[in-house]
């Protein structure tokens, strides 16, 4: 029977569509324990030897695990050891606003700034016209994104494809806003169709629209240029807002040939992305930057005395050395520097597709994105050895500057060795997962040319 095996090890929820996820607290009974020291000479030597060899172990299993990362949008290819070493004895914080200074002077708001400038014109907006900040991850972007739409417009309904990533609909709960799931095509892009005929149905208030410039699972990118058309066409001039949810592509995206552009001359509200993902830094962070006529609306009721500054943003204290390292990885990359690496990433999933492809495994990769996606491994050892991000009947390798020519063949010889077993050299069918990746794209035994 088709599809057998893998269907039967994920288990859908209530509504027949969510995977239940098996949920087990596997860190409670493996975490570490934190004593009180004891006093004298000998007990603080034997203390200190511990807690090196603590973290000796720890160091030699993050290697390990950076070594076999293959599922999440990080790039782990990075060194900012000298600057590190250079700043780690101050404590900086750019908690306020990062265009006003506030009396806590221990603060990196010159790189923040630099940092900001550098995304304003990548997204072509003027440096008189755009505010944002440096966020703590992309979801804090998309978090302060959604509510300048929803102060923009107070009783605006949120639209988010299903596919969306889940601190949207996070950001709908938060902020208690009327959200609005559309349907998704099977490449993983906003269905235009129900999008209108959800619009339609809703004509009598505002649009807060949030658009993926590459989804989590599939990194399909929805045409903002389409999504203007449909808002405009069916009544909704000057009554919507557009957050671009760009958590991965809004800085690989820029550097393809021929993609469309992320960019304030169209009527966008915001724009955010995470810098961790493509640039690489050894703690999330984000940027987001929307447009300061909006800003405005947050920052007058904002302002605070004890800061003597202003703070719109959502958090209070925000992490100054993100910036610092951010303005490090762009100034010594540059846009040459990213381009290269941006296109790298395109061939190398190119050649993961179609080394998956002719070993028989159905793939899929959408065009202007890194991101495999392909049948899920049936075992959860191999998914957790290579980390994979699976959802449903599919997984996905998102291929970051890190995942190399040579990993990528490491992963298949091992995917293809494990397979043999799975599927007992053939004498098991292999799954269906046309529903998901579409049918040209699925090898099962009914759908393989
Ligand atoms: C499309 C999309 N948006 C937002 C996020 C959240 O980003 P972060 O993990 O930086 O909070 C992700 C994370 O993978 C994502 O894929």
């Amino acid at each position: 029977m088709v599809g057998s095996i893998a269907n039967s090890l994920v288990e859908l929820g209530e509504d027949n569509t969510t995977p239940m996820v098996p949920l087990v607290d596997n860190v409670g009974t493996t975490c570490l324990a934190i004593t009180e020291p004891e006093v004298g000479k000998e007990a603080v030597e034997a203390k200190d030897a511990s807690i090196e060899d603590v973290l000796v172990k720890y160091v030699e299993h993050l290697k390990e695990r950076t070594q076999h990362h293959l599922g999440y949008p990080y790039n782990l290819d990075f060194d900012y050891g000298s600057v590190i070493a250079k700043l780690s004895g101050f404590s900086i914080n750019n908690l306020g606003d990062p265009f006003i200074e506030s009396n806590y002077g221990v603060h990196s708001r010159q790189f923040e700034v630099a940092v900001l400038d550098w995304f304003a014109h990548l997204w072509e907006i003027n440096k008189q016209d755009y505010w944002g900040y440096v966020t703590s991850c992309g979801t804090e972007g998309n978090l302060h994104g959604i509510l300048v739409g929803r102060e923009v417009f107070p009783d605006g309904i949120l639209y988010a494809s299903k596919e969306t990533h889940y601190s949207v609909f996070k950001a709908a709960r938060m902020y208690r806003m009327e959200c609005v799931k559309v349907e998704t095509l099977v490449s993983g892009e906003i269905s235009w169709e129900d999008l209108q005929a959800k619009l339609l149905l809703n004509r009598n208030k505002p649009a807060i629209v949030n658009a993926n410039i590459g989804t989590t699972v599939k990194g399909a990118v929805d045409d903002l240029d389409k999504v203007i058309q449909i808002l405009e066409r069916n009544g909704f001039k000057d009554r919507f807002y557009i957050h671009c949810d760009s958590a991965l592509f809004g800085l690989m995206m820029p550097f393809f040939n021929q993609a469309p552009k992320i960019t304030f001359k169209k009527p966008i509200g915001s724009v955010s992305v995470s810098g961790h993902k493509f640039i690489g830094c050894p703690m999330p962070c984000g940027v987001v930057i929307t447009r300061s006529i909006y800003e405005k609306k947050l920052s007058d009721f904002n302002q605070v005395e004890y800061l003597a500054s202003v703070d719109s943003t959502i958090m209070g204290s925000r992490n100054g050395l993100a910036p610092v390292l951010l303005w490090h990885g762009l100034s010594r990359k540059g846009y040459k520097g990213l381009r290269k690496a941006a296109q790298k990433c395109l061939r190398n999933a190119i050649y993961l597709k179609e080394r998956l492809r002719e070993s028989g495994i159905s793939a899929l990769l959408n065009p202007l994105s890194s991101t495999v996606v392909f049948e899920r491994p049936i075992d959860p050892t191999f998914i957790q050895q290579w980390q994979l991000a699976c959802e449903g009947n599919i997984a996905h390798v998102v291929v970051m500057p890190n995942i190399t020519i040579t990993k990528i063949d490491e992963f298949i010889e091992e995917l293809l060795e494990m397979r043999e077993a799975w599927f007992r050299g053939g004498k098991i069918a292999k799954p269906c997962v046309a529903e998901n990746i579409g049918r040209e794209n699925c090898l099962c035994e009914l759908h393989k040319i």
